[in-house]
C-alpha cells in the first residue's frame, strides 16, 4: 500500500494544444476505455459527450507515468464525474462494467462494423441498424442502394480496415509525387496527417500539395487524378474543387473544420511490386530480383487497397493548411477552441483572423501561427492527443 504522501500528483494545462502528447502513452488501458465511450457517444449522435470523453482521454495520454491512484488526478482538468467513475472502476476492479457492456452491445458492434465501411457515416449506419442490418452480409442481402463510395468501401472492406504501414505510405508517396511533378513541375508535396506526427500506421495516407508560385496549383487535382487513373492506380476517387473564393462566410469560419481546398478522397491500388519499391521505368518494369516476385497464385491477390487523401493549397495558405491537416483531430479542435475562446481569433486551414484588430494575421510557418496564438510551439510528433 502506497501512502498518499508518496503518490505523484499530476497536473496539466486544460487545452490539448498547450500540452505535449507523444505517441508514448503510459495509460493505454484507461485511454482506450474512454475512447470507446467517446466512439459510442458519437455513434449515438451525442457529439458533446463524445468530445468530453476525448478530452478526458487526451489528458491521460499526456501524463508522464501510469495512473495508479485516484488521488493523483485531483489537479487535472477535463476529468468529469463520468470519466472519473470509469477510471476508478478500472483502477479498482481492472475493468469498467459500462465499457464492457458497451463493447458487447448489439448496437455498438453493428454500428462499428457499418461505419467501418468507407463512405458510411453515423446517420446511414443508424438507419440500416434500425432496419435490422447488423453486418456486411446482411447489408449485401438487404439490397440497400449504395452510392459509389460505399460500393467501393464494401468491396475493399478488409483491405481498408487493415492499418496502412509507413512503408506503404512511402510507396504511395513516390507514385503520387511522380504524377504531381509530371503534370506540374516544381510542385511540392508533404506527407501530412498521422504519419507526419510519427505514427507507424494509419487508416489512410494524407498529402498536401502546393507550388512556390501562387496560383500555379489551381486545377491540379483533376490533372493528377487523370494521370493516376490512366496508370491504373485508382480504384475509386472523388474530387472536390476549391470553393474558397466563392464562399460567402469568410475564410476562417470558426464553427467548422471543413475547408474549401481542392482535394481528392481516393482508394489506391498498391501492388506488391510498388510496395517493395520496384521501379517503374519509361519502357517497362525494371525488376530488382532481391526477392521472389509472387505470381497471381490462387487465394493471394498481388495488391491491396489503400485510402489516400490529396489536398492542394496555394502557397500563401500553406502554413495554415499544414497545421490544419496534420492533426490529431482533437488537437485541431482544441487549437480552434483556444483561438476563439482565449484569443478572440478565428483559425481555419486557410487563415487566422484577429477579431479585435479586424485583420488577418499572416504566417509562413507553423511556428508563426503558434506565436500569433500565444502558444508554445508543439511539434507534430507531440500533437498525438
Ligand atoms: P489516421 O489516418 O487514422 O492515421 O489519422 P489522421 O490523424 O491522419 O486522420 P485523418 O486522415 O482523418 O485526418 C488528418 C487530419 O486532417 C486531421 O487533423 C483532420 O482534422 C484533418 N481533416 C480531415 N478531413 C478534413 C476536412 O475535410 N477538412 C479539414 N480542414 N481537415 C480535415
Ligand atoms: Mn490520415
Ligand atoms: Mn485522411
Amino acid at each position: 500500500q502506497i501512502s498518499e504522501a508518496e503518490v505523484v500528483m499530476f497536473s496539466a494545462p486544460s487545452y490539448a494544444c498547450q500540452r505535449r502528447t507523444s505517441l508514448n502513452n503510459h495509460n493505454t488501458v484507461l485511454t482506450e476505455a474512454l475512447s470507446l465511450l467517446a466512439d459510442n457517444a458519437e455513434l449515438s449522435g451525442d457529439e458533446g459527450r463524445g468530445v468530453a470523453f476525448r478530452r478526458a482521454a487526451a489528458v491521460l495520454k499526456a501524463l508522464p507515468k501510469p495512473v495508479t491512484d485516484m488521488t493523483q488526478l485531483r489537479g487535472l482538468p477535463c476529468l468529469g464525474e463520468h470519466s472519473l467513475r470509469v477510471i476508478k472502476d478500472i483502477l479498482e476492479d481492472g475493468a469498467s462494467s459500462e465499457v464492457e457492456s458497451t463493447k458487447r452491445s448489439e448496437r455498438y458492434k453493428a454500428l462499428k462494423v457499418l461505419t467501418g465501411i468507407f463512405g458510411v457515416g453515423v446517420k446511414t449506419a443508424d438507419r440500416w441498424f434500425r432496419e435490422g442490418i447488423r453486418d456486411l452480409q446482411q447489408l449485401q442481402d438487404s439490397g440497400q442502394t449504395l452510392n459509389q463510395a460505399q460500393q467501393a468501401g464494401l468491396e475493399h472492406y478488409d483491405d481498408l480496415n487493415q492499418p496502412v504501414t509507413r512503408a506503404e505510405a512511402d510507396a504511395v508517396g513516390e507514385i503520387v509525387e511522380k504524377a504531381v511533378v509530371s503534370v506540374l513541375p516544381g510542385a511540392q508535396m508533404t506527407l501530412i496527417g498521422g504519419f507526419r506526427r510519427g505514427k507507424l500506421t494509419g487508416h489512410d495516407v494524407d498529402f498536401l500539395i502546393t507550388h512556390p508560385e501562387e496560383g500555379r496549383e489551381e486545377g491540379l487535382v483533376p490533372k493528377v487524378v487523370s494521370r493516376l487513373e490512366s496508370e491504373g492506380f485508382l480504384l475509386y476517387q472523388k474530387t472536390t474543387r476549391n470553393s474558397y473564393l466563392e464562399s460567402q462566410d469568410g475564410p476562417a469560419r470558426p464553427s467548422s473544420n471543413m475547408d474549401r481546398f481542392e482535394r481528392c478522397f481516393s482508394i489506391f491500388k498498391l501492388s506488391e511490386e510498388e510496395k517493395r519499391g520496384l521501379k517503374q521505368t519509361g519502357n517497362g518494369v525494371s525488376r530488382i530480383h532481391s526477392h521472389r516476385v509472387p505470381g497471381p497464385e490462387a487465394g493471394h491477390k498481388p495488391w491491396r487497397a489503400v485510402r489516400v487523401d490529396l489536398v492542394v493549397c496555394p502557397i500563401s495558405q500553406f502554413a495554415f493548411a499544414l497545421l490544419g491537416w496534420t492533426g490529431s483531430k482533437l488537437f485541431e479542435r482544441e487549437l480552434r477552441r483556444w483561438a476563439g475562446h482565449e484569443k478572440a481569433m478565428s483559425l481555419s486551414s486557410h487563415a487566422l483572423y484577429d477579431t479585435k484588430q479586424r485583420r488577418y494575421l499572416r504566417a509562413t510557418s507553423e511556428e508563426e501561427i503558434f506565436a500569433h496564438l500565444g502558444l508554445e510551439f508543439i511539434p507534430p510528433s507531440e500533437r498525438n492527443t
